[in-house]
């Protein structure tokens, strides 16, 4: 049954069960096979160290990939906003390969961040090459790099980028894959077992949009909140980020994203019982799946720790996933559990706003693009 849905956002973030997968056919189910999605780029033996500039949404997708490359590939791998490798450059090598992440493909700080780092390996570093990852293989930034792919999104007519994160999500899986097996770092068991947990994803996001209502009650009763905490460790800290970003850009709520254990060195006196905490603690019991050789992780016990402690000064926890959760996630390996914990927190942005009157898919002070100032 086709739904009709009010906005662009919310369309787009039901989008995904379908975006995700189709990316996953052609990123993930294909390698090793003779499709074609990898061919004609850098082999993992091309470069030594990967650095990632992106902006926003962009930046987050690439921190969770910066955690795929560096945990399952383990390639060393820098990641910085665009705008701030204007002002402090990395040092690029002729080993380095420069991946920069763009939905637009035309925002003017990557463009720019591009142009320099392209400026200092004009000295002879005949070796360094810019990947271009974007939704749209036509814009500037795709045509101005050595190699790119998109992400295959479709058009995302909202503001505020939703599936194009997702699908950024699944080419840095696809890549992590595809360069830890040319490095040997992925055995074929394992290797079996991410093409099935992969494809597996379209359906868990599936049963996540399923508890939209209850979702939708939640942000209703956040309508009068003015502060927002979110709280994530791991892979799932750039999550607790960019649901603070949907939440400050659709919702106008000045909302703040934190690694659960850092939020105790000092920014815990924030809270009173007017702040809620929004903790992502995925993959309950908290254990990673052996069969993947996942990091060890601490992440779960530690998100215990710090939400028992925000209990106890009387502030509210929301959790997202976890024994004790306001919303329930499959059960999923916590490398995967990006695609899973970040769902809630874009209905829940989408929600709040409704709620607010905000015109969602058109927030104020900002553009779709921003590729000019
Ligand atoms: C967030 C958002 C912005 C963009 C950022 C980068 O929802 O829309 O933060 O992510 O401006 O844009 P692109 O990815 O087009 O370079």
């Amino acid at each position: 049954l086709q739904r009709e849905f009010q906005h662009f956002m919310l369309k787009e973030i039901y989008e995904q069960p379908e975006s995700i997968g189709r990316g996953v056919a052609q990123y993930v189910a294909s390698l090793g096979s003779s499709a074609p999605s990898f061919h004609a780029l850098p082999e993992a033996n091309c470069f030594e160290e990967i650095q990632i500039l992106a902006c926003g949404t962009s930046l987050h997708a690439a921190l969770v990939g910066q955690f795929v490359l560096e945990q399952v590939a383990q390639i060393p791998t820098r990641v910085r906003s665009a705008s701030e490798f204007l002002a402090a450059p990395l040092p690029v090598t002729r080993q380095t390969l420069l991946i920069v992440v763009s939905q637009s493909g035309e925002t003017a700080d990557v463009l720019a961040a591009m142009r320099l780092a392209n400026q200092q390996s004009s000295s002879g570093l005949a070796g360094f090459k810019v990947f271009a990852i974007t939704n749209n293989s036509h814009s500037a930034i795709a045509q101005q790099a050595d190699y790119e792919r998109s992400v295959g999104a479709g058009v995302e007519n909202s503001v505020a980028a939703t599936k194009t994160f997702t699908a950024q999500l699944v080419l840095f899986y696809g890549l992590a894959l595809a360069w830890g097996r040319q490095r040997d770092r992925i055995p074929d068991e394992q290797w079996v077992t991410w093409q099935s947990r992969m494809a597996a994803l379209p359906s868990q996001v599936d049963q996540v949009l399923q508890q939209d209502d209850s979702i939708a009650a939640i942000a209703r009763s956040l309508k009068h909140t003015n502060h927002i905490i979110l709280l994530g460790t791991g892979i799932n800290y750039p999550i607790a980020l960019e649901g603070a970003l949907k939440l400050k850009e659709t919702t106008y709520t000045h909302a703040e994203g934190y690694a659960a254990g850092e939020f105790l060195h000092g920014s815990i006196a924030l809270l009173d019982h007017t702040i809620p905490t929004i903790a992502l603690c995925p993959t309950p019991p908290f254990r990673s799946d052996p069969s993947l050789e996942n990091p060890p992780s601490e992440g779960g016990d530690q998100m215990l720790k710090v939400t028992q402690r925000i209990r106890r000064n009387g502030s509210d926890v929301i959790a997202i996933g976890g024994s004790e959760a306001a919303i329930a996630l499959p059960l999923c390996d916590q490398l995967l559990s990006p695609f899973l914990t970040v769902i809630p927190l874009q209905l829940l942005a989408y929600h709040l706003a409704i709620a607010r009157n905000i015109e969602v898919d058109r927030p104020r002070n900002i553009t779709k693009s921003l590729n000019s100032f």
